[in-house]
């Protein structure tokens, strides 16, 4: 009987680290990330970026297929510590070109996506392929406490983690309340941190 509470426990326990394992800040953390230097941190993604998209396409999401067409607002990959600590990349379709140089107190408009891809590099040098998240802004009414983002997360191996509007959209619970932190004022973006920016003016 003691050894059959025990190994309920244990198994809870198991269960409870599992799920543990999706939260927010463990989701995504990689233990060890090399500090690379913004030319590395490009090398870094040119190396796998090609076969990770491929895999993230075969997700069936449309934006999983396209966002590399799309405009690239960073020069350079940069480490992102709420994102995992990985080397992260923002992508924007034509509506959500704005996202560069929005305002406070304006909103994205309806259609814009942005789509954020990451890379990790351990400490030993290995480049891994990380998640691709996507905010999509939706027509007014989709959602008023998400202020109409769609949130995705699609993992490294194409599969979809959670989607607002399709598989689990419990999961993306934890994007929309860290996102909310950045304020309706700021359309729950975060922006990108200074310096890291392509001129707005080098949009084509
Ligand atoms: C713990 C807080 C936190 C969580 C959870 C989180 N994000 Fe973010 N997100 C940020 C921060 C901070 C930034 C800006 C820094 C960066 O680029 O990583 C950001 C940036 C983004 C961007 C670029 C747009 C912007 O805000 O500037 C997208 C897209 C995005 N996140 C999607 C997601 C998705 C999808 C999820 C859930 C799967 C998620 N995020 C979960 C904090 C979070």
């Amino acid at each position: 009987m003691r050894s059959l509470l025990l190994l309920s426990v244990l198994l809870l326990a198991g269960l409870a680290a599992a799920n543990d394992s999706f939260a927010p800040d463990r989701h995504f953390s990689l233990i060890d990330p090399a500090r690379l230097d913004p030319a590395a941190a490009e090398r870094a993604y040119a190396r796998v970026v090609d076969d990770m998209a491929a895999r993230f396409a075969t997700s069936g999401e449309p934006a999983a297929k396209v966002y590399r067409r799309w405009l690239r607002t960073n020069r350079r990959p940069y480490l992102s510590a709420t994102h995992g600590s990985r080397y992260v990349n923002n992508y924007v379709n034509r509506p959500a070109r704005v996202y560069g140089t929005l305002e406070p107190g304006e909103a994205m408009p309806v259609g814009s996506i942005i789509a954020k891809d990451a890379v990790s590099v351990d400490s030993s040098g290995a480049v891994l392929p990380g998640a691709l998240a996507l905010m999509e802004k939706m027509e007014a009414g989709y959602d008023s406490v998400a202020r109409d983002w769609r949130y995705v997360l699609i993992l490294p191996d194409g599969s979809i983690f959670a989607d607002s509007s399709g598989a689990n959209p419990a999961g993306t619970g934890y994007c929309v309340d860290c996102h909310a932190t950045a304020g309706d004022d700021a359309d729950h973006l975060f922006l990108m941190p200074p310096g890291v920016a392509r001129s707005p003016h080098a949009a084509p």
